[in-house]
Order: C-alpha cells, then sequence, then structure tokens
C-alpha cells in the first residue's frame, strides 16, 4: 500500500476534530482555512480554538472581517501574539473583499496576498482548493526528518525535507493528506517520546529502525536570546482609572495598546533614572516583585512605579488616554501588557 493511503486510512479514523475542518469528503470554507492557518502560525491547536470560535461568530465572512475597524480586530486578537499577523490578516481581508471577496486557488496567487508565506500557501491551497502541494510545518518537518532518518540539523535539511514531503503528496485529497501529517506530528510522532507502535508509518521509519526516532530532528544550537529591561508606570486616578498608551502603528506590537513605560534597554533601570521618564509628575513608587516576557529575539523584564493620581493632568500626550479598569478587557493588550497589569493590580490593592 502506498504511503499516502496508509496514512489517508489512519487520518479517517484518527483525525482531531477541529472547527476549521469541514466533514469528511466535504470541501472548507476557504475563510475559514485561511483564518485557521493564519492563527496557527507560531500558536498552538488549544490556543487558537477559542479565537477561531470568536472571529467566526464576530465576523463570519472576508468581507465582513474587511469592513471591520482594524483597533477591533487588534482587541480581538490580544493573546495570540505576534500582532503583525494580524494588521496582515486585516489587509488580506480587504485585499480578497476588494477582488470580489474570493480567495485566489493557486499557491503562487496565494503568495502574494499579505500575510502569507510559503507553509501557509501551499497549507490553503492544499486544504482549500485540492492542490497537490506540501505544507511543511514543525509537525509535518519532524515526522519526514524521523521518517527517513534524516539527520543533519535543521534549518540545514529544510529544503530537502520540502521536497520528500512534496514527493508523498498525493493527487487524490492532497488536503487531507497535510492535515494527516500535521495530527501524526501531533499526537504520535510528537518531539518527546513518539508512539511508534500506534504509526500508520512505524513498519517503514528509517528514525525507528536505527532507534533515534526521539532524537530527531536534529537542531542546530540556538543562540542564548539577549535580556532586556525596561520600568513601567502604573497610574491609577481616583476614578478607577489607568494610565495607558497606544504603540506606534508598525514594528514589535504595533498599534497595540501599553502600559506606559522607560525604553527598553540592555541595562536594567534605577528607579531615579526610570522617573525621568515618567509620562506624568507623581510620587512614584517602587512596586515589588518584576514580570518577565520572552519574545523571539529577546527576553525582557520589567520592573514597576505606580502612583496614585488625585487630579489627572488635563493634557497628556497624544498617545497617552485613561481607561477605566473595568473596560482593560476591551483594550488590545498583549500578553505582556496582561502580565503587568495582573502584577500591578494584585501588588497595589489596599496600596
Ligand atoms: N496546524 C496548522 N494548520 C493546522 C491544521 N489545519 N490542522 C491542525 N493543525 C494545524
Amino acid at each position: 500500500m502506498r504511503l499516502s493511503t496508509k496514512l489517508l486510512k489512519w487520518y479517517d479514523r484518527h483525525r482531531r476534530d477541529l472547527p476549521w475542518r469541514a466533514p469528511p469528503g466535504v470541501r472548507p470554507d476557504p475563510y475559514r482555512v485561511w483564518l485557521s492557518e493564519i492563527m496557527l502560525q507560531q500558536t498552538t491547536v488549544p490556543t487558537v480554538v477559542p479565537y477561531f470560535q470568536a472571529f467566526l461568530a464576530r465576523w463570519p465572512t472576508v468581507a465582513n472581517l474587511a469592513a471591520a475597524d482594524l483597533d477591533d480586530v487588534l482587541a480581538a486578537w490580544a493573546g495570540l501574539g505576534y500582532y503583525a499577523r494580524a494588521r496582515n490578516l486585516h489587509e488580506c481581508a480587504r485585499t480578497v473583499a476588494a477582488a470580489g471577496g474570493r480567495f485566489p486557488e493557486t499557491e503562487s496567487e496565494l503568495r502574494a496576498l499579505p500575510g502569507i508565506g510559503p507553509y501557509t500557501a501551499g497549507a490553503i491551497a492544499a486544504i482549500a482548493f485540492g492542490v497537490p502541494v506540501a505544507a511543511v510545518d514543525g509537525n509535518a518537518e519532524r515526522v519526514i526528518t524521523r521518517f527517513y532518518g534524516i539527520e543533519a540539523p535543521l534549518p540545514d535539511a529544510k529544503a530537502r525535507v520540502r521536497d520528500l514531503n512534496q514527493e508523498l503528496v498525493p493527487g487524490n485529497r492532497p488536503g487531507d493528506f497535510v492535515q494527516a501529517l500535521m495530527d501524526l506530528g501531533a499526537t504520535v510522532c510528537t518531539p518527546g517520546r513518539p508512539a511508534c507502535d500506534r504509526c500508520p508509518w512505524g513498519a517503514d521509519c528509517a528514525a525507528r529502525r536505527k532507534g533515534i526516532a526521539g532524537d530527531l530532528p536534529r537542531k542546530a544550537p540556538r543562540p542564548d536570546r539577549p535580556l532586556r529591561h525596561a520600568t513601567a508606570f502604573w497610574a491609577a486616578d481616583a476614578d478607577g482609572r489607568v494610565l495607558l498608551r497606544r504603540r506606534p502603528p508598525s514594528g514589535l506590537l504595533g498599534g497595540m495598546t501599553e502600559v506606559p513605560s522607560t525604553p527598553w534597554t540592555d541595562r536594567p533601570w534605577t528607579v531615579a533614572a526610570a522617573r525621568g521618564h515618567a509620562p506624568l509628575r507623581a510620587r512614584w513608587k517602587r512596586v515589588p516583585g518584576v514580570v518577565t516576557h520572552g519574545f523571539t529575539h529577546f527576553r525582557i523584564e520589567f520592573h514597576l512605579l505606580r502612583a496614585r493620581v488625585a487630579r489627572p493632568p488635563e493634557s497628556l500626550r497624544s498617545e497617552a488616554f485613561w481607561c477605566p479598569l473595568s473596560e482593560l478587557d476591551r483594550q488590545a493588550l498583549p500578553t505582556l501588557m496582561r502580565k503587568l497589569v495582573r502584577h500591578a493590580l494584585e501588588r497595589s490593592r489596599g496600596a
């Protein structure tokens, strides 16, 4: 039996029931496929499911999403990370809606849309339109690397893994094949201890034969991420409002809401130096503890100063605004900022 046939048989029995998938034999809605694939870039399936459902309930079609306010999209995306994805998502929706509301069907046309790279173009083409192309995510990469016993480390072996994957994609049910590989990687051919006895390809797997399945794929060591530092300012007024700030539209966390802070630097801030960057004059006091967060290329450690502001100043810089505590949930606060808010609220209680 062909490898693809074995895998599809396995998929028919063990596929995960995910909200963006159509029932067996039915072509899924390209909008759902696109939305899920953008959300799943860099994020796990359990994290994405509630976001996917909330987006779909609020914006059921690509035209609805195109007509939405970018601020609302960013606020709904808050917590999913990599916020450039949300901006590209919105821009892509507008491009597709402007062209009549139908997604293009080929890999190359899909790639020309904002936020769609090689993996996502392959996944959408295969899943939504039945094009026989591979979509090599981390799961597929692991399965293929093990099956062929490739010991060269990733990312050097990437191109080879992709070619081997492409050769396996069948003309029949390519979308199911692509998703079967993802499910196999997520549930059987897992990173730590793969369940080779449950694998439909186990009998022919080179890594299993050599006893090294759990050791593959080998990865080139990643350099340590540098640690950066900042001090944030938690200003609360007598009406239960806190001072927030809108970040510039592009760059890291572009367009998202933040707790005002010093610049992010390579060296820690002394309280005295940090005070020079305070968004308003007040008696700033140190809040005990630190908040840390990891980005792709660096980690950051935040200290926090807080102040009670009896009479908020009339004028603030244009990007700053007062937000009632009860409305924090509606803000586009990224995860790092939610951590800071939680820390400030926990440590300031009764203070
Ligand atoms: N990861 C990325 N795309 C996926 C999909 N369509 N199904 C399951 N996991 C995925």
